[in-house]
Formats: C-alpha cells, structure tokens, sequence
C-alpha cells in the first residue's frame, strides 16, 4: 500500500528549500502537507503576509504535493492522529528553539503507530528570516496594511497596540521586539493618539491640532513602517467632516477610525469629571457613525466607537446600551474607556458585553489600569489592546533630565551616559 507522509510548513515565501523538501517526501510516498493557519503563525511570530487561502492555493499547486490541509496549531499532534502517516518530513534546523518540543512531540506521537520522523538537510544559503526582511524594507500597499488589522484581529487572542507620533516611534513600534522561549513578541499595530501627538507638537489634546495636522504625523509614520494604523480621531468633528476624514484615512491605507461619543469642546478622556465634557447623545453620535459608514469605499476599514460613560461616571449600564445602539448604527468595533486604577468596572463591562449577541471587536485602554496583564484582558474577551502615551510619557523625562543637567553643569560631559553614543545615532535610521 502507498504510504502516507506529512509535512508541515507556513509557506508564507516559498523558497528552494520548501521545495526540496516536498521532493524529498515525495519519495517516500503521497505528501500530505498542513498549511499553518495565520493563527498557529501568529501563536509564535509575525502574521504571515499572505493569508491562508492564497497560501493553501499556492502549496496545492506545488509538484509532488497530493493534498493540503489546515494546520490550525503549532502542534502536531491533532493533524497526526487525524491522518495517521507513516512519515513526517521536515528540515533538520529545528532541533533548537522554539520548535524543539514540537519536533519532540512530533517523535512521541508517530511512535504510537509507529510512524517515523525523516529529517532533511536544511538548504544553506536561504533564509526566511532574510527573505522577510527584503520584504520589509520593499515596505507595503494601502490596502494590504489596511486590511492586516482584521487578520490580527481574527488570528490573534489579543491585538497589542503601541502609541506612535512621528516617525522614530513608528519605527520603534515596528521595529521593538523580545524573544522569550523562542516565540517573538512585538507590536502588532500603532495608535496615532490624539494626546500624544498633540503633545508632540506642543499642543493641548483638545482637537486644537487640526486633521491635516494630525495627517502629516500619519504620513510620517505610513513612510516607514508597514504595520496597520488605528487613528485616534477624537470626536470625529462635525458628521459633514467626518466622512472626509473616513475617507481620507481609507484611501491613506490606515485600518481603524476610533470616535469617541462626545460632543462640544472635547477634552482628554483621563481627566474624567474634573474639566467639563459633554457626552453626545445616542441619536446624535450614532448618525454619525452611519455617515461614516456609507462614506467609506471598502469593506475594510473599520470605524470603532469609543463609549465614555465610564469616564462621565454614567454606569455600566449606560455603556451597554450605547454599546448596542453603536453596533446597530454599523460600528465595527466598540472601545470603552476608564479611568479609574482598577479593572473592575471595566471588566463589568465586557462581562455584559459578551452577551451582546451581535458584538463587535472590542478595545481597551489600560492606562489608568496599568496592573492587568494581556492574558486577563483576551479571556474577558478584549480583541485589541492599547498602549495609549508610553513612548512619549517615557521620552519627556529623560529629556527635561539631560536639559536641566546641562543647565546645572554648563557644559555636556555629564549627560553622556543618558545618551546614546552619537555613531549608534548616526547608524540608527538605515
Ligand atoms: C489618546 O491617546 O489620545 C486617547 C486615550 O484618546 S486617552 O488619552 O486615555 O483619552
Ligand atoms: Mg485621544
């Protein structure tokens, strides 16, 4: 009888060395070949640029390839028990690492019908990880930027978001990244805040800085990144502003509008109830998300309404039933807002949220409520995090420090060791 023989793979940039390797286990028989989801990818690094789909359709279309099947885990296992094969193929690079218990499960699991884990020479001279930079630096189109902030949403358990004003902090949200147990963990989105970009610019965060301001900031930054961009646009303006704004920011290739539902002079959310703030009314704010939604081209980009009952101190109960109106309204996502040091009015919140039968993505904002971890955000059921103003917040300190020390010394070898050498800032932006 033909035997069976498995093999997993990504199959984001095929190169020679995916293709040996089909060849290789097309020797020893009918090759089954599991195509990573964007889910299994994202579970241990960056989402792959091609999705699922047009990977699966690729890989069919490879000689010696019998049939491809999902692959929905970084583990083996599932798949194997499934199909049973006599053979896994893989390369012989993944002793180390991350993949290192995945190679030995792999092992573990043939064993139990004793199937047999053939390893084959990884192909020198090619690298995934190099091909990816080569991409990285031919950068990206509007439209595929745009529509990555809906794949992260879909493939990951929670979408990390990272404040960006300018360039450099675009590239450090692009480009910052820690490996731990050999799964890298970076930044998957920026979020042009209104706070932080205001601020850079030496402004109140009070829509004082206007949207072609604001847009110079986003063009910036779209020059040197490619990771998606979820725009802070405050209250949105007047409806018959706002659909320019959707728009524009469409065409620009940004993925998200968020709008916050509140009306007159807007001032910054953190100062809850101790400055004036209106809340606009549901009638009102969700007409303007409906315009906004028959402006927009796409079906893509996504305009998220931003509920500040909390911050006005209006209740849960007041949040959910705008919750409900904004989707109803088209929302494609809500955001809630809060102040306060601790989670739990928060967590109230998306616990009701849940139940909403036709909900959308949701969005948090733990800048008050630093102590909650990722992981407890996701299980209650948050799709996308933000990291609000901790570059700038971060950056202003250091630098007033190095200011007044220069002052006090009046001269500059005392600030040396603050800075980075200057052949490291010479070298900084390739
Ligand atoms: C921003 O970053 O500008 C925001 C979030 O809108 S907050 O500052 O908390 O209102
Ligand atoms: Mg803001």
């Amino acid at each position: 009888m033909n035997k069976t023989v498995y093999v997993g793979m990504s199959a984001d940039i095929i190169h020679p060395g995916h293709l040996n390797i089909i060849n290789e286990a097309s020797k020893l028989g009918y090759v089954i070949i599991g195509v990573l989801t964007d889910k299994a990818i994202a579970s241990y690094k960056r989402l792959p640029t091609l999705n699922f789909e047009y990977r699966k359709t690729i890989v069919e279309n490879i000689k010696g390839v019998g049939e491809v099947v999902a692959q929905n885990e970084l583990d083996y296992s599932i798949n194997l028990r499934k199909i049973k094969p006599d053979f896994v193929v893989h390369g012989d690079d993944w002793k180390d690492g991350v993949q290192r218990q995945t190679r030995q499960n792999v092992i573990d699991t043939l064993a139990e019908w004793g199937g047999k884990l053939h390893e084959v020479p990884y192909t020198k001279g090619i690298s995934s990880t190099q091909l990816n930079e080569s991409l990285k630096e031919i950068g990206t189109t509007p439209e595929i930027r745009m529509n990555k902030l809906r794949r992260l949403i879909e493939a990951k358990p929670i979408v990390r978001v990272m404040e960006a004003h300018n360039g450099l902090t675009g590239l450090i949200v692009e480009n910052a990244f820690v490996e731990d147990n050999g799964i890298k963990k970076e930044f998957d989105a920026m979020w042009l805040s209104s706070l932080t970009d205001s601020t850079a610019k030496g402004k109140p965060d009070i829509e004082a800085v206007d949207v072609t301001s604001r847009l110079h900031s986003v063009n910036d930054i779209l020059e040197v990144t490619t990771k998606p961009i979820i725009y802070d646009g405050d209250t949105g303006g007047i409806t018959e502003h706002f659909v320019f704004t959707v728009r524009t920011l469409e065409r620009l290739g940004v993925s998200a509008i968020i709008i916050e539902d509140k009306t007159g002079l807007k001032k910054n959310s953190l100062f809850g109830t101790d400055v004036e703030q209106t809340q606009d009314s549901i009638e009102n704010f969700s007409a303007k998300i409906r315009a906004g939604k028959q402006a927009q081209i796409t079906g893509k980009f996504m305009i998220i309404a931003r509920i500040e009952s909390l911050i006005l101190k209006q209740g849960v109960d007041n949040a959910i039933e705008r919750a409900k109106a904004y989707i109803n309204a088209g929302a494609d996502g809500i955001m809630i807002h809060s102040k306060e040091k601790e989670a739990n009015e928060v967590l109230e919140f998306c616990r009701r949220y849940t139940e909403i039968e036709n909900k959308k993505p949701l969005v948090a904002v733990p800048s008050s409520y630093n102590k909650i971890y990722e992981k407890e955000l996701a299980e209650a059921g948050v799709n996308i995090v933000i990291y609000a103003n901790q570059l700038l917040r971060s950056a202003y300190p250091a630098m007033m420090n190095v200011a007044k020390t220069i002052l006090k010394h009046e001269r500059a070898a005392e600030v040396d060791e603050q800075c980075m050498p200057i052949k490291e800032i010479l070298t900084l932006i390739k």
